[in-house]
């Protein structure tokens, strides 16, 4: 009996490495700008991108974050060296865009729920119509709903 459940948490621990280990991997592409530790990869005085600690488009309503990572935002200032690119065609695959959302919101001090391969294919769908980066202000606008 003793044997049984020290074989089941040692998988579960297993599979949990294993999960931890395809989210870095699916966070690779981020972190050029976004750098290893989420706060924004430092380039002279300035940073590529904004940190993803405590970010609530991280944190926040899950769909929002799809939508930023799938479709991208829009350039409109010069704050940040980088640009928040459409990233759909590299996660094309919803297990690695579920990967990814789980990985940040649960990274860098994040606290989020995790996102399943399941609700990764519904934010794709609920956003299929989207074309082209979408502005700061919709994004914010989005964000904020969610935590009314
Ligand atoms: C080529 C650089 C680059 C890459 C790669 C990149 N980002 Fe970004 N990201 C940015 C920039 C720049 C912004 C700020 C955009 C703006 O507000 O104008 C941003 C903004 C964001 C935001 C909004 C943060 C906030 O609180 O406003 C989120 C969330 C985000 N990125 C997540 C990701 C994730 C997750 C990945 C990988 C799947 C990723 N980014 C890949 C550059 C990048």
């Amino acid at each position: 009996m003793k044997k049984t459940i020290l074989t089941t948490i040692a998988a579960s621990i297993a599979a949990l490495a294993f999960v931890h280990a395809d989210g870095k991997a699916a966070y690779m592409t981020c972190s050029a700008c976004h750098g290893a530790d989420g706060k924004g990869m430092p380039i002279g005085a300035k940073k590529m991108a904004p940190t993803l600690a405590g970010s609530a488009v991280v944190t926040g309503d899950a769909s929002v974050l799809a939508l930023t990572i799938l479709k991208g935002i829009k350039k409109e200032g010069a704050e940040f060296i980088g640009i928040m690119a459409p990233l759909e065609a590299i996660y094309a695959d919803d297990q690695k865009l579920a990967d990814v959302m789980t990985f940040v919101r649960q990274s860098f001090g994040n606290e989020a729920a995790a996102v399943t391969k399941e609700d990764a294919a519904k934010y794709r769908a609920q956003w299929k119509d989207i074309k082209e980066p979408v502005s700061r202000a919709k994004i914010t606008e989005l964000t904020k709903k969610e935590g009314e």
